[in-house]
This record gives structure tokens, sequence and C-alpha cells, in this order.
């Protein structure tokens, strides 16, 4: 039998998330390194983590491995093996190709398969196992996001005497969209096993709210859902964010502040610095804000000499189908317009397939004099708030998606709808057009609502709902 902690201990609070914070990865040489892992959960939950000094539970991110607990930079890590057959069908499969683009208003093809859930069920029972051994009691346990909604319950099953949390960190779609689901009504009651089910944006918890009254035909008050049991479970919104002052000191420090310069001038010292960084995924809006940015430029609007685009893609989920098709698209537009309307020396378009550490996209942020995050749908999106984080002296502007949740809170931002290319591209211009002084407004403005409500407002709210005492 595994032991509970790297120490042999019980954690009185746990983290379940499907990825641990570090993936571990293998080198040419035989070598084994651990990476941070991608993307915003990540992001945001590691500060948690540190404060806490609980254990995290997740998948490290290899095929067919099984790892004993290990303590990695001071958090205490116990992996989940996952097989790659459950790769595929768990993780590729049902959470990517079926949860994640329904989730996000269809903007591609959700695929059901009855295999795909079979397995889905399979590995949230193994998550639930390996946490009730890890789990002190009465401890406090918090499952995140929509890979493993069956979790709460399972784990109830297994430890009624547990505190659950659920977290959701991507849009919970309207019930028209979600009914679609041929397993909808077993993951609602997957959720319903927390105590408390967090959303995003309250339009997500209200979806929520009515599906279960329509689908489980259970009642919910203000809501609060009464399970057949007499059990409360809240359903309610927690706007996530990020360790912003952390962010402004890494963006202010010297190393930063000189990379930044570096990063102007390998560029060719343009006057208007466009930036994008996104996961490689068609929730980003990528093929929009590319068309919208290569219009501009071939119209006239925007010179080649002195404008350029920094797009970084970090890759992601490379072997699902959609991703893949997403990322020959990329290639081939960003190919089109360069070739189109570039010129010696000044490709308008400069894209980077890769991942970068914090230190480097820090100065990104702080190098760009326009931001671009237009998704078609967004659970939250950090970027945007590590931007505005970033900009210490109040300059910068933000163009950003109304479908992102960000939106809610940053309502300064110069807001585009992405599917509308001249809208984006009139977003865009007066972004870059505007005078200093209605910049700094904004700026000045988005900053204050990012450090009153940081990483550490969320995990308060949602730990003080749970009853956590830690
Ligand atoms: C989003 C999801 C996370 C996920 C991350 C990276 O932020 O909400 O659950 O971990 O994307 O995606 P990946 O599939 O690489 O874990």
């Amino acid at each position: 039998k595994l032991a509970s902690k790297s120490s042999g201990q019980k954690a009185d609070f746990v983290v379940v998330a499907n990825r641990l914070p570090v993936d571990r990865v293998i080198n040419s040489d035989g070598s084994v390194d651990w990476r941070t892992s991608p993307g915003g959960l990540v992001t945001a939950l590691e500060p948690v983590m540190r404060a806490q000094n609980g254990a995290w539970v997740g998948w490290h991110g290899a095929p067919d491995e099984k790892l004993e607990p290990f303590n990695n930079n001071g958090l205490e890590l116990v992996p989940v093996e996952l097989s790659t057959h459950e790769i595929a069908e768990y993780y590729e499969g049902f959470s990517n190709a079926t949860l994640w683009p329904l989730y996000h208003d269809v903007v591609a093809h959700p695929k059901f398969h009855r295999e795909w859930w079979v397995e889905y069920k399979k590995v949230n029972q193994r998550f639930a196992e390996r946490t009730a051994e890890v789990a002190d009691t009465n401890a406090v346990v918090w499952v995140q996001d929509y890979q493993l909604s069956l979790v709460p319950q399972m784990l109830r099953d297994l430890r009624p005497d547990l505190r659950i949390g659920f977290f959701l960190h991507i849009p919970f779609p309207p019930p028209e969209l979600y009914r679609q689901l041929p397993w909808r009504n077993s993951i609602l009651r997957g959720m319903l096993g927390a105590d408390i089910v967090g959303f995003q944006l309250p339009g997500g918890a209200n979806n929520f709210c009515e599906l279960v009254r329509r689908q489980l035909k259970l009642p919910v008050q203000r809501h609060e859902v009464t399970m057949p049991d007499d059990r409360r479970v809240l359903a309610r919104a927690y706007p996530i964010s990020i360790d912003a002052q952390g962010f402004a000191e890494l963006a202010a420090s010297a190393p930063v502040q000189e990379r930044a310069a570096q990063i102007r001038r390998d560029l060719g010292n343009p006057s208007t610095l466009v930036l994008g960084i996104d996961r490689l995924d068609y929730t980003k809006g990528l093929r929009q804000r590319l068309r919208a940015f290569g219009e501009l430029v071939s119209e006239g609007a925007l010179s080649p000499s002195d404008s350029v685009f920094l797009q970084v893609a970090n890759p992601s989920r490379e072997r699902v189908e959609e991703y893949r098709r997403l990322r020959d698209d990329i290639d081939m537009l960003v190919g089109r317009l360069n070739g189109n309307v570039g010129t010696i020396g000044h490709p308008p378009i400069t894209y980077l397939h890769t991942s970068y550490p914090r230190e480097e996209m820090a100065a990104m942020y702080v190098a760009a004099d326009v931001m671009m995050v237009t998704p078609l749908r967004d659970g939250m999106n950090l970027v945007a708030k590590e931007f505005v984080a970033s900009r210490t002296d109040n300059t910068g502007a933000l163009v950003l998606s109304e479908f992102a949740g960000a939106a809610r809170e940053l309502k300064q931002a110069y807001l585009v709808n992405p599917y509308d290319i001249d809208g984006m591209k009139e977003g865009l211009m007066t972004a870059i057009q505007d005078s200093p002084a209605a910049k700094t407004k904004r700026m000045k403005a988005m900053r204050k609502h990012v450090f009153e409500h940081d990483i550490n407002h969320w995990a308060d709210e949602v730990l003080r709902d749970l009853g956590a005492d830690l």
C-alpha cells in the first residue's frame, strides 16, 4: 500500500486535481525533470497550497508509472497513475473531446462515446480512493475541475466525515447545451456530492441550479440545493484570481525589466507591440485575432515596419484531433499573413509555439503596448489578470473578449466580441491610439480590482464557506 504523504502522515487539507502542479519529463539522456504544468488551474492553486501546507493529489503527466508521494519544492504531492489507454479515453477523450467543447459553448463539436465514459468513471473512482487514503479524519478536501466531476460523490460514499468542495475552472453551459450530454444526470449528481460547488461566474451557478431543478427535480432555494437526505449543497460563484502582489514584484524586478527592454530591441523597437499569450486551444480565438491584426496591416492602418504582433501559443493536448487541426491552421495563417504583408526584416507576426517560465512571461507583459485576450469562451482567463498585475507603471492597454470570465471584473478593458472581426479591429485600434492618460485611468482601475480580488481573497471565500478552520 502506498504511503499517504511523503512523511507517511495524513493531511487535513487536500487538493485533488487531474494534474499535479508539476509534470514529470524525461530528457533524452534519461534524466528526469519536473516542469510547471500548463494552465490557469495550477497558476491559481499553487500559492494557495503553499499557504495551507496540505497535500495535492493528481496525475504527474506521464503514462504507466506508479510513483510514491514526494515533496517537490515544499509541496506534498501524491501521484495518481494513468495508463496509456486511460489517458486516451478519460483525459483526451471524455475530459477534452466531450466535456471541454460542450462546456465552452460547443465552439467545437463534442464527441459522445460510451467507452470514454466507462474510463472516466473508473479514473474518477481511483482519484476518490487515493484521496480517501490521504485525508485525515474530518479533513477538508477540495476537488478541482471538469475532469473530476464524479469525485465529490464517490469520495463522500467512502468518507462521509470529510468536508468536500468542488470548483469548476471552466464555464458551466446553459441547460439547452448541457442537456445533450447522455450522462448529464450522473455528472450533476457527482458534483452534488460536495458541500459547496463553486463556479467562475454567477451565470454558471445559475445554469447548474436550473439543471438540478429540472433534471433531478431537487428543490433549490437561493443557490442552496436540498438533497433527499436533507443535506444542503451551496452552489455559487467564486471568480478565481492570481497572486497579484507576487506577479507585480516579479514584473518590477530589475532582471525582468531588462529582459523586457531586450525583447523590444530584438523585435526591432516597434512603436506598437501587440501581445497574445494562450494555450493553443480552439476556445482562445486565435484564428479571429490573427485575421483582425493581418487585415489592419494589409489595409495600411498598421505599418509592418513599426507594428509587431507577438503571439505565444503554449503546446496543449497535442494528441486530440481538434488541437492538431488548430495547430496546422495557425501555422498556415501566420505563414500566409507574414508572406502577404511582411517586408524584408519585418514579418508583422512573430509566432512562438512553446511555453515559457513565469519570468519570461512577465517580461513579455512588461514589454507589450497592447495585450489581446480574445477567447470565444473562457472560464476566467488569468493571463489577462497577470498582464494587469505586471503593469506597475499603469501603462498599457488590454483588449479583452466579452466572453472571458475576466470581462465581468475588468470592465475598463477595451471589450470586444471576438466573432466580430471588424469590431475587434476597431477595439485594437482604439487601444493603440487612445491617449496615455485614458489608458492609465483604465489600467489603474483594473489594477485596483485585481489587487483587491487576488488569489488569497478567492481562497479565503471558498474556505470560509467550506467551514475550513485552517
Ligand atoms: C485549463 C483547465 C485545467 C487544465 C489546463 C491545462 O486551465 O481548466 O484543468 O489543467 O487547462 O490543460 P491540460 O489538459 O494540459 O491539463
